[in-house]
């Protein structure tokens, strides 16, 4: 299950991303904005990363105007590794090497055409494991407030 968000800046690319996730045969959850009425990111995107946190929905793509603020809402969850993308090799590495469980990405900074390709990379990347394992641990140590070196 991908769980997908989105505020009032990024309606039309979440449809976009949605008939994607059609065509490739995957599940999503919608958590809103279900309009285009002016909303606040943090809301939306803390609902999704809610899900993929909590174990609910496996991954998730998090659409505002910049990509930015819905992702840096999600961070804010423990257990968000959200990345903000504007192409696709960045989107593949961050599954590849650093486990990332979410994508964002910015209505108002790629078009829609884009965005799937960025968001198929992200959905059909895996994780690679072995010497990122021990990076995406400090990760989580940092997340827990313990020192790293
Ligand atoms: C909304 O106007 C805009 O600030 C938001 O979509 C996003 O770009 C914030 O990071």
């Amino acid at each position: 299950m991908i769980a997908i968000a989105n505020d009032h800046s990024a309606l039309e690319m979440k449809k976009e991303i949605m008939s994607l996730l059609d065509e490739m045969g995957l599940e999503y959850k919608d958590f809103g904005a279900y309009s285009s009425e002016s909303c606040n990111y943090p809301v939306f995107g803390a609902r999704a990363a809610r899900a993929v946190a909590s174990g609910e929905c496996e991954f998730g793509i998090l659409l505002c105007g910049t990509g930015l603020g819905i992702g840096l809402a999600a961070n804010k969850i423990k257990g968000i590794r959200c990345v903000t993308c504007s192409d696709p090799l960045s989107a593949e590495l961050g599954r590849r090497h650093n486990n990332a469980n979410m994508l964002s990405m910015g209505a108002r900074i790629i078009g829609p055409e884009l965005a799937k390709c960025i968001a198929r990379a992200f959905l059909t990347a895996q994780f690679e494991g072995g010497r990122h394992a021990l990076r995406v641990e400090m990760l989580s140590a940092l997340e827990r407030g313990e020192e790293i070196e």
